[in-house]
């Protein structure tokens, strides 16, 4: 079941069709202290490189990507870090239903040696997501 999640979903663009087709392939190792690079390996095929969810695979989801540089404006100014860190993991699949974003946690566990690495990896996925707020 964990290893079924271990996979990460990556784009391949149909010559002429309309819509992306939605592959998921193996992740790709990256360095769990940067933020950015995981970002642009994993989330950017739906949120775009510069987070504002213009990416590639977008067109493809059930539901609109979010822009990921509004979240602290459409929180009154302060970013939702606890909620950030949640979504990334997944907890809000067991809360709400079925989405359209990979659960991360289990994704990421397939790339990372230990548990203390998987939360080092959501945390900087977290702090980079800050750091582009506008
Ligand atoms: C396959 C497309 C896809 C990929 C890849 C993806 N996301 Fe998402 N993401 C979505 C969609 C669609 C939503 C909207 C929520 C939903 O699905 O219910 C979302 C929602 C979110 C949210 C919630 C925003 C809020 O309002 O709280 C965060 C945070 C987020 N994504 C971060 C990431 C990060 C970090 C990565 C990479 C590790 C990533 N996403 C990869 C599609 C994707």
């Amino acid at each position: 079941m964990m290893r079924a999640f271990a996979l990460m979903i990556v784009l391949a663009l149909l010559a002429l069709a309309q819509k992306p087709e939605i592959k998921q392939v193996a992740p790709k190792p990256t360095n769990p202290a940067a933020g950015a690079e995981m970002f642009r390996e994993y989330c950017a095929a739906c949120h775009g490189v510069d987070g504002k969810g213009g990416g590639p695979a977008a067109p493809a989801m059930k539901k609109p990507v979010p822009d990921l540089t509004l979240l602290s404006k459409n929180n009154g100014g302060k970013f939702p870090e606890t909620r950030v860190y949640n979504s990334i993991q997944g907890d809000m699949v067991a809360s709400h239903g079925s989405k359209d974003m990979p659960i991360w946690g289990n994704v990421l566990r397939g790339v990372s040696r230990d548990e203390a690495t998987v939360k080092m990896r959501l945390t900087n996925l977290t702090n980079y997501i800050k750091s582009i707020q506008r």
